[in-house]
């Protein structure tokens, strides 16, 4: 997904827009882009293809060199394809207006067709360029200054953005303004930065300001002010940015995605940290307090996300029906949103998402919201808008999550759904003992996904043996359904690799057509009530020659009659084993993607951070 860096202060600013931007690449990107200000001329370098080009292209050019002011980006594309003129920074007609661009200016057409009877030229196909002609437009129609500018052009947009505009004009100036899509504030000494994202900026403070919708900055060199678009001044907060450099950086490990996967029994430690009390048996969770009366009054719950955060709604599903007795659904976000959803009186929404930043999911919480529900979330990202909008909620503490693949997160969202449904539970009905089974339980889950990571060379040999099939089944039943459809994901995300993942019983219904001789078929098939009809399930690929992986139970000596391949978990309650199986799967994924020589981080198409529609 795009991402913006700017920087005004006393050191070489394209240095710092160069690493900002390779602290962003995480995100996913076809493009990128400086601009940097210097003695009343913009100058620019973009390209498509990496940041390192970019950075030889201005290392190569002594324009670059003492320039102090300036701003940067990385483009996923999203109007017009990938190429050098679509990337950012844009310019206006005359090159004295330079604007990096996050989000979608949905009247773009509109806005064009005016400008070009105002004889305004464009070099590219972006909604972006359009909007930096219309802020020329303004400015040269008589604005007060760049910020009266941007705030004139910003009132007639539709759509969404985070901006950082500079002018020749007004050398030692950078505004920025967001509506939609997410821009933080760094306020170093003598320097600030902006940026849509803590990793550019923490190298360099940890002091932060983050932005909210309609609101934006103007950066001097004599300071920084904040206000609305209306015009009408803000006084914002400092704030501390908890995550270190280090915590972002790969820590020895060859990629993100495996040192986010290893970290799983840390990340849950910290989830459970302060909220797990086994000595008064019980949960606590600060972040819902203020809405506690009307949780105990909850009549359903509806949760919404996408991707691998709609797969833990699905597990929340299982658990908040099981555990807490009460009703509830799961929606995609994208659907939710758009197809006028009923919620009654006591109908409490749960949101769920890794960065916070999901236009999906932001727009299906403002619909629930608008139409009257107790709107909560469960997030990785502090500060993001989607903890920002909601009335309460849960922060997951699964520290960054840079791997465009969700593990972490996964695993920590669905802790933080196990405590939520417990807490709701032992309010409604749950026994003293029940609930100290449960909280034993998970808080023995970290030890027992460190044994499981012991599997990962086994995971890699096994998968060695399948790696030129190009379709693989993962099923499972009641609990594990919903990881046959994360284990699925993961592997066709980053391996490319085609793969389904269905409840197990629905194979006989169609897709038992697909299986052939040799078919890799994996089974999520731990102990539980429905053991002896996954078995059964298991069977009915074999007769057809597929070739069965299982994820079992440790001492389940049955299953290897049957399976050609077995990866042993331990043995935990029913509602807490999506915790363990997902994770032999997790491993699967990533080593069939590493065998193929796949960007296992930054797999093709794919970004991190979906914030367009
Ligand atoms: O940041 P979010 O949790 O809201 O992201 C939701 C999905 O875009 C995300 O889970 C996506 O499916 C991942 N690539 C899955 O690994």
């Amino acid at each position: 997904m795009c991402g913006i860096v700017g920087y005004i202060g006393t050191k070489p600013a394209s240095t710092l827009l160069i690493e900002g931007l390779k602290r962003l690449e995480y995100r996913g990107y076809d493009s990128a882009g400086v601009c940097v200000c210097r003695a009343g001329e913009l100058t620019i370098s973009k390209d498509i293809g990496r940041v390192m080009q970019v950075e030889q292209q201005i290392l190569a050019d002594d324009r670059f060199a003492t320039a102090t002011v300036g701003i940067a980006h990385t483009r996923w594309a999203t109007h017009g394809e990938p190429s050098k003129a679509n990337a950012h920074p844009h310019f206006d007609g005359e090159g004295r207006i330079a604007l990096v661009h996050n989000g979608i200016i949905e009247n773009y057409a509109t806005l064009k067709q005016y400008l070009l009877g105002k004889g305004h030229t464009f070099l590219s196909e972006t909604d972006t360029e359009v909007l930096v002609h219309l802020v020329s437009e303004i400015y040269h129609d008589g604005a007060k200054n760049l910020e009266s500018a941007v705030q004139a052009a910003l009132g007639e947009v539709t759509g969404t953005y985070g901006i950082a505009v500079m002018c020749a004009d007004e050398p030692d100036k950078i505004v920025a303004a967001r509506k939609g899509s997410p821009l933080i504030v760094g306020v170093g000494t003598d320097e600030y930065l902006v940026a849509s994202d803590a990793s550019a900026i923490i190298a360099h403070t940890s002091n932060v300001i983050y932005l909210n919708d309609n609101e934006m900055a103007v950066f001097t060199r004599d300071g920084m002010r904040t206000l609305t678009i209306d015009n009408v001044p803000v006084t914002k907060e400092v704030q501390q940015i908890e995550w270190t450099l280090e915590e972002i950086a790969l820590g020895g490990y060859e990629h993100f995605m495996l040192k986010e996967i290893c970290e799983q029994p840390e990340a849950i430690r910290n989830c459970l940290r302060g909220r797990v009390d086994l000595r008064d048996n019980r949960i606590q969770l600060g972040g819902l307090e203020s809405v506690g009366r009307e949780l105990v009054k909850t009549r359903k719950i509806v949760l919404s996300a996408c991707g691998t955060a709609w797969h833990a709604g699905l597990v929340g599903e299982y658990l908040f029906e099981d555990l807490a007795r009460i009703p509830t659904e799961v929606e995609y976000a994208s659907e939710f949103r758009y197809r006028n959803p009923i919620i009654e009186d006591g109908t409490v929404f749960l949101a769920l998402s890794q960065s916070g930043e999901t236009a999906d999911t932001l727009a299906a919480l403002r619909e629930a919201k608008e139409k009257g529900a107790l709107v909560l979330g469960i997030v990785n990202a502090v500060g993001s808008t989607i903890a920002r909008e909601t009335d309460a909620g849960v922060y997951i503490h699964a520290g960054p999550e840079i791997g465009v693949a969700s593990t972490k997160a996964f695993t920590c969202q669905l802790v933080v759904e196990t405590m939520i449904a417990l807490a709701l539970g032992r309010r409604r009905f749950m026994s003293q003992s029940t609930m100290s089974r449960y909280l034993i339980a998970l808080a023995e889950i970290p030890d027992k996904i460190e044994a499981i990571l012991e599997l990962s060379d086994t995971v890699r040999q096994v998968v060695g043996e399948y790696i030129d099939y190009d379709n693989w089944l993962f099923l499972g039943r009641g609990y594990n359904y919903p990881i046959a459809l994360e284990g699925a994901l993961k592997l066709k995300e980053i391996s490319y690799i085609h793969a389904e993942g269905l409840p197990a019983a629905e194979m006989k219904h169609g897709p038992i057509a697909l299986i052939h001789e040799g078919m890799p078929v994996v089974f999520v098939a731990p102990r539980c009530g429905t053991y002896d009809k996954i078995i059964s399930n298991i069977e009915e690929v074999r007769a057809r020659k597929g070739r069965v992986l299982a994820v079992a139970t440790e001492g389940d000596e049955r299953i290897r009659q049957y399976a050609d391949h077995v990866f042993y978990v331990p043995d935990t309650l029913a509602p807490l084993q999506p915790l363990l199986t997902v994770v032999p799967l997790q491993l699967l994924a990533y080593h069939a993607a590493v065998a193929r020589g796949c960007n296992v981080d930054k797999p093709r198409n794919l970004a991190k951070s979906v914030t367009v529609e």
